[in-house]
């Protein structure tokens, strides 16, 4: 008898702490460190053909003398369980031309424009550094659904540059995998505005540079959109790029100094804070800018805590 309700009890234990384990891991934007094993050889692969149509590969070239790193540095792996790799496979080899966010268990965010000269059929959750393949990260490979672009969305244009990826299968959440929360509700009403953000990227550490194979991450300050409409106004390609201003729908971040930014290879890609609550919150798509780390030209992102980006992201993803 004893030895049966013990046996309950150690069931209902078990289960109890299952059920916690499970919550924590499907719980968005998660911020428990990450545990590695050690980090044995290593085998190189290349990132070749980065997405490039920044500003600098469109006409205008920022001038060549000035130091461009984008001052990142490879990034916590707590930041690697909801940035995304987009792949394009040719010719046996994959080619990471654009990064995205996990939003939920089939989609991922990234930037519209990244589909211009490419198409997606493979996103890559988990990883850290794509060169190898033995350290610690247990990467997962998921085929590419559907792609669905903002609506409005109208190039040359630079507003409204979103796109959904819907996975071929469902994510299963786990300890490196592992969605950042939306900013739903209250959370888009949080100014933001000289308060500390994170980018994270496989894009390139300097203007003209390759991608790196390690996840970077630099720590940025939120601006007003003000001030990137200011330095971007003063450009030719102003008009034809952003012909009604630089305003809400874009959110404008850098560094005071200059010298940390996203670049080349890192459209799409996350920008996030960390809430009260510890949980990352994706307020931001990495879409343009003006060289990189440029201090007169800071970074400019989809502002997602827009309303309509919102729903339309409910609409497509969460329904
Ligand atoms: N359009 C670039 C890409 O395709 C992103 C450029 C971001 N540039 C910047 N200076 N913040 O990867």
């Amino acid at each position: 008898m004893a030895r049966r309700s013990l046996q309950r009890v150690a069931i209902a234990m078990a289960f109890v702490l299952l059920m916690i384990t499970q919550s924590r891991a499907q719980e968005c934007g998660d911020s428990t460190p990450v545990e590695v094993p050690l980090v044995f050889g290593l085998s190189r692969v290349s990132r070749s053909n980065l997405q490039k149509d920044s500003l600098a590969t469109v006409g205008i070239a920022p001038p060549e003398n000035v130091p461009e790193v984008v001052g990142g540095f490879p990034a916590r792996r707590v930041l690697a369980k909801y940035t995304a790799l987009v792949g394009e496979d040719s010719r046996g080899t994959t080619d990471w031309f654009c990064d995205g966010s996990l939003i939920n268990a089939l989609w991922i965010l990234t930037a519209a424009h990244c589909f211009q000269r490419r198409s997606a059929s493979v996103v890559r959750l988990g990883e850290h550094d794509y060169s190898t393949s033995s350290d610690g990260d247990r990467h997962e490979d998921f085929l590419v659904g559907e792609v669905v672009l903002h609506p409005e969305y109208l190039r040359p244009e630079s507003y409204h540059d979103l796109a959904l990826i819907k996975l071929g299968r469902r994510v299963v959440f786990n300890s490196h995998i592992n969605p950042v929360c939306l900013p739903w509700g209250r959370e888009a009403e949080r100014d933001l505005t000289g308060g500390a953000v994170v980018i994270t990227g496989w894009g390139a550490t300097e203007h003209g540079g390759s991608g790196s194979t390690v996840l970077q991450e630099v720590a940025l300050t939120a601006f007003p959109p003000s001030r990137c409409d200011q330095s971007y106004s003063t450009l030719p390609q102003y008009s034809r790029y952003w012909p009604r201003g630089i305003g809400n729908e874009t959110l404008c971040a850098g560094d005071p100094q200059g010298g940390k930014d996203a670049c080349q290879g890192d459209s799409g890609g996350p920008l996030v804070y960390l809430d009260e609550r510890k949980r990352y919150v994706l307020a931001g798509v990495v879409s343009s800018g003006y060289g990189c780390g440029l201090q007169e030209f800071p970074g400019l992102y989809a502002n997602l805590r827009q309303a309509p980006y919102l729903r339309w992201i409910k609409k497509v993803a969460f329904t």
